[in-house]
């Protein structure tokens, strides 16, 4: 990286969206739903395929098992049981769906999309279909792209999922990835609902300069699938750890604050805050800059790892469950992931 890119937080611009919009018409999520796979990898099963122990783990990241997607489970399967959930909760038909968007960096093929292989095992045939590469900020960009079709009256429902199958890309060698990643999708429907409330404000970021610090470098057009490529395992997941570490919370911090602002909310406002699940330390990091208490915040990693896409959705789903915020309450998300890429969303429940 040239000494000369300053990092993204120092150079960030002023959001075209600073001031909290108002919306044309409000942009619900009406329903929400989550799936893993039964297969549970706990930190001792790993012990006996990479030189590392249940300690290690726990005491650095949080994390005790995750989950990994069963021989032929795809990341489209996960989205789809994902789904179903968040539309029998949603109380929709797939017939009404207008569409949908699935948020992966493990899609079953490059073409046909993710959204496309989901489409066809819903049956939501009136749905357009794409999919969307922001690493684990996926789902909330997803959210923003679904809340501003809902809003400009373009469509009036729409499936954004949150899925991948990060077990297919892990280098299960490499020690210092292999404990981190769990499988598993996460799904919310949006829809237009008249006089109600719904998706405050969402923002987005993006620094292209840290790509290089979690990327996946081959399996593209750049260094294709050769044998030889994939014998020095360039299409399997690479990662800075620390670089990682250090750019997850600033730029997870620097997004909660652009959220808040944009509403016109504090902190204190908010019932529950949902982060992206990759590292306990991350989020304690996160919590102590805000000033929130780790009670607020839903987490989930020390059972599935981190989901990348599915993480916060997963994450979301699970709190909507269990009752930790009701009608009325404001809660915010807050992910980061490969890109690098940020985001974060106010909701009004
Ligand atoms: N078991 C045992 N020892 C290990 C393991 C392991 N699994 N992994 C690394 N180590 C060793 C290292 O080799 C190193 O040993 P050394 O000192 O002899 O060289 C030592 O532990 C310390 O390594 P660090 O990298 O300093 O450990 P750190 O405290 O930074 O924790 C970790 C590493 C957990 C990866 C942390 O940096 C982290 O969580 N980073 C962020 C990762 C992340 O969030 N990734 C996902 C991004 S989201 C997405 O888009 C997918």
């Amino acid at each position: 990286m040239p000494a000369s890119w300053k990092p993204f937080h120092k150079t960030m611009k002023k959001s075209p969206r600073t001031k909290a919009p108002k919306p044309t018409r409000t942009v619900s999520i009406i329903g929400t739903g989550s799936y893993v796979p039964e297969r549970i990898l706990t930190n001792a099963d790993l012990e006996k395929i990479v030189e590392t122990n249940d300690e290690w783990v726990t005491s650095r990241t949080g994390i005790k098992e995750r989950r990994i997607a069963a021989e032929g489970e795809h990341t489209s399967h996960m989205a789809t049981h994902a789904a179903k959930r968040a539309m029998e909760q949603a109380g929709i038909e797939a017939s009404e769906i207008d569409l949908i968007i699935v948020a992966t960096v493990t899609p079953d093929t490059f073409f046909p999309s993710t959204a496309c292989h989901v489409q066809r095992q819903l049956g939501a045939s009136n749905a357009a279909c794409f999919d969307i590469s922001a690493a684990c900020s996926g789902f909330l960009y997803g959210i923003e792209i679904a809340q501003q079709f809902i809003s400009n009256n373009t469509y009036n429902t729409i499936l954004v999922v949150g899925a991948d199958k990060l077990s297919s890309i892990v280098n299960w060698q490499d020690r210092n990835t292999a404990v981190l990643f769990g499988d598993g999708a996460g799904a919310a429907v949006l829809r237009y609902r008249a006089g109600s409330h719904g998706v405050i404000t969402t923002f987005m970021g993006s620094d292209g300069n840290y790509g290089d610090i979690l990327h996946m470098p081959g399996g593209g057009c750049a260094i294709p699938v050769t044998k030889e490529n994939i014998d020095q395992r360039l299409n399997t997941l690479h990662m800075s750890g620390r670089e990682t570490f250090k750019q997850a919370v600033v730029s997870m911090l620097a997004a909660a604050n652009k959220a808040l602002e944009q509403s016109g909310l504090t902190v204190n406002d908010l019932t529950c805050i949902i982060p992206h699940q990759a590292n306990l330390r991350i989020i304690e990091a996160l919590a102590e800059r805000l000033d929130v208490p780790l009670s607020r915040f839903q987490v989930n990693l020390d059972r599935y790892g981190n989901t990348s896409a599915a993480a916060v959705a997963i994450a979301l789903d699970e709190a909507n469950r269990t009752g930790r915020f009701e009608v009325g309450d404001y809660i915010l998300m807050v992910v980061f992931g490969g890109g690098l890429t940020y985001a974060s969303s106010v909701v009004q429940w």
